[in-house]
């Protein structure tokens, strides 16, 4: 079977593959929509792949490539970013293609080593910071961007067609269903999928990704291609404002309430606040069962919104468990321009709150005034310190 390529520019060929079986990225983060891995092929005098797929999906990588060099050889493998996302085709290829030489730098050639025990010799390419590459009349250069996402990780710019090869940098979930271009689909409809990988996956690393960014300023980028997700020609500056966006922590006038409820006690006291949030001129309130939903999705609306509202019922004296995740993710993550009010209830000695407690330590949220800690079920009295403590959030969330 011949599969249809998508022809990019002259030359240049999308040769990627969706991934709708994978429940979990990373085994820890849900693909609703699925995921692309994105790899794209320069043909010439010599053909040069950039980036490999996840070597689940070879059979379907291989057959594009065919598609597009038919009994012809890949002669060089640019690899960005060596996550087995992309990097677990490595083996593969080689076997496919024994004479390939692989470009990377030397954080690349130490994980090719250290995952696939593959020791290249003469046929890994090491390049430097800005290095110009010469690959069969082609020019590359290569412009390192460690941490964004891993120490590895680089970028290459094609001068001549002024594309940036960005590996995750710009990427996100959601496979690429039919059009492959930002002007072909409704570029928005996939807006929060790239905002739930990047606070996810790649957040924690906002400043390194500031830096790289950057660092990558005075190119003049007509095209960007991503690893994940679909290929910036039209408007590249869109995906590289909502990145700018997250990273800077650009937040909403919103409020977020993630709760942790067994029998409804602390839900009605994050209802109460929300209407009381509603009351003070509040109008994008997130309500999330702690219980119902991935703290993935949970995590995403707390990023861009800067109101949070925090609460759990005590559980075997500690935190309501389905909470740990997301607390996890708020104490890691550092997020920044945000403000936080804590809520809970108890039946025995309580514990709940005090684990909350913990954020005021070790996140920079700004904390909007002492929490509220009921016993059993809201009284009248507790429903009166929701109440000022919500619209003590809502003036911190409306002062600007
Ligand atoms: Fe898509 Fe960091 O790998």
């Amino acid at each position: 079977m011949e599969f249809s390529t998508i022809e990019i520019q002259k030359n240049l060929f999308y040769v990627g593959v969706n991934d709708r079986h994978t429940a979990l990225f990373e085994n820890m983060w849900p693909l609703e929509h699925g995921i692309s891995y994105n790899s794209y092929l320069l043909t010439g005098e010599k053909n040069i792949l950039i980036d490999p797929v996840h070597s689940a999906s070879f059979d379907l990588y291989l057959r594009k490539i065919c598609s597009v060099i038919g009994e012809g050889v890949i002669d060089y493998l640019i690899i960005n970013h060596m996550e087995p996302d992309h990097s677990s085709s490595i083996s593969l290829l080689l076997n496919k293609f024994p004479q390939m030489k692989i470009v990377g730098n030397s954080k690349t050639n130490e994980f090719i080593k250290g995952f696939y025990k593959l020791d290249l010799g003469e046929n890994f390419i090491c390049v430097n910071e800005a290095e110009i590459l010469n690959l069969g009349g082609n020019e590359f250069q290569f412009f390192k961007t460690p941490m964004a996402h891993w120490p590895e990780s680089m970028v290459t710019y094609h001068a001549a067609s002024k594309t940036l090869f960005s590996q995750d940098l710009y990427g996100g979930f959601g496979t690429i269903d039919g059009g492959i271009f930002d002007d072909e689909v409704d570029s928005s409809e996939r807006d929060f999928e790239r905002m739930r990988y990047f606070t996810n996956v790649v957040g924690k690393f906002a400043p390194q990704i500031l830096r790289a960014m950057a660092k990558l300023e005075n190119l003049e980028i007509r095209t960007i291609c991503p690893v994940h997700g679909i290929v910036w020609r039209t408007h590249p500056e869109k995906i590289v404002e909502l990145y700018s966006d997250l990273a800077n922590f650009k937040v909403k006038q919103g409020a977020v309430i993630v709760y942790g409820s067994m029998y409804g006690n602390t839900e009605k006291m994050a209802d109460y606040m929300a209407n009381t949030l509603s009351k003070c001129g509040v109008k994008n309130i997130k309500m999330f069962d702690v219980s119902k939903t991935h703290a993935s999705h949970i995590f995403t609306h707390i990023w861009i919104n800067k109101g949070l509202l925090i609460g759990s019922a005590s559980y075997n004296n500690s935190l309501f468990p389905p909470m740990d995740e997301i607390l996890h993710l708020l104490e890691i993550h550092k997020i920044k321009n945000h403000a936080l009010g804590i809520f809970g209830s108890y039946a025995w000695s309580g514990g709940a709150v005090k684990k909350l407690m913990n954020l005021t330590q070790n996140s920079e949220f700004k904390f909007v005034s002492e929490p509220v800690e009921i016993f059993c079920s809201p009284s009248y009295e507790d429903l009166q310190k929701c109440k000022i403590l919500a619209q003590n959030l809502a003036s911190e969330i409306l002062k600007d």
